[in-house]
């Protein structure tokens, strides 16, 4: 099963799909942890990519598809949650075709709606640990001294997580990526959740849409 987890910045995507990953055994697929690891690489496209992430705009489509592109081909799961991607259009029709390529499809597309006031707070008080990438939060998922996953003791905040980058973010999410809704909607694959519901509230919904028959 290959879905797509669909949402505006601090949604809850990556929360989500670390827990379908470590339940039911799925891969991620993140760009947006694609490209902070290629920005470590200290290359020019590395800081190129550093830089637009940072302002919070999006990267440009043949950069993002070209990571898509390489790991379906070295990648082998029998189920696929992309998070992250796509963002525009034209990622969404490589999508298909992509899938298309390697006899696999789309089965759901979960789209998690949160309003932007409770955005900005879960995007501020955001950390995530360097060892495992878990995610936690200032007032809802309070940061231990190691991580609860990993042991890690290593936490980081995105460069990305201020409301000024943030505003720009939430801009690229309204003009670019949200057209998505209605195209999955017109090819009958849109789900569509609260996401400002608890953690597990929202876990357990997507589980439902998981196992409707009716959306496949
Ligand atoms: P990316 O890394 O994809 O970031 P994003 O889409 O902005 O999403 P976030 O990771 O910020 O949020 P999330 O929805 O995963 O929320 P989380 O689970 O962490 O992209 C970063 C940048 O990379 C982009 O701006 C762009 O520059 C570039 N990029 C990436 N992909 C691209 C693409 N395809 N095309 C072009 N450019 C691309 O949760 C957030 C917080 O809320 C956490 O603290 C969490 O604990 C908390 N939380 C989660 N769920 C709940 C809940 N239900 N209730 C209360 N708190 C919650």
């Amino acid at each position: 099963m290959n879905i797509i987890l669909l949402g505006p910045p601090g949604a809850g995507k990556g929360t989500q799909a670390r827990r379908l990953v470590q339940e039911l055994g799925m891969k991620q697929l993140s760009t947006g942890d694609m490209l902070r690891e290629a920005r470590t690489s200290n290359t020019d496209m590395g800081k190129r990519v550093a830089a637009v992430m940072d302002a919070g705009n999006l990267v440009t489509d043949d950069i993002v598809i070209g990571l898509i592109e390489e790991q379906l081909s070295i990648t082998n799961s029998t189920g696929f949650i992309f998070d992250g991607f796509p963002r525009t259009l034209a990622q969404a029709d490589a999508l298909g075709s992509l899938l298309a390529k390697i006899d696999k499809e789309l089965n759901f597309v979960v789209e998690m709606k949160v309003d932007d006031e409770a955005l900005v707070s879960r995007i501020v008080g955001r950390s995530t640990c360097v060892g495992c990438g878990d995610v936690y939060h200032d007032v809802t998922r309070p940061q231990p001294p190691t991580c609860t996953n990993c042991g890690s003791e290593s936490f980081v905040r995105r460069a990305d997580d201020n409301e000024i980058s943030l505003k720009t973010r939430l801009l690229a999410y309204y003009r670019d990526t949200s057209p998505l809704i209605g195209y999955y909607h017109a090819k009958g694959k849109l789900n569509s959740i609260d996401g400002l519901k608890d953690i597990n509230v929202v876990a357990e919904e997507i589980r439902l849409i998981l196992n409707s028959r009716n959306s496949l």
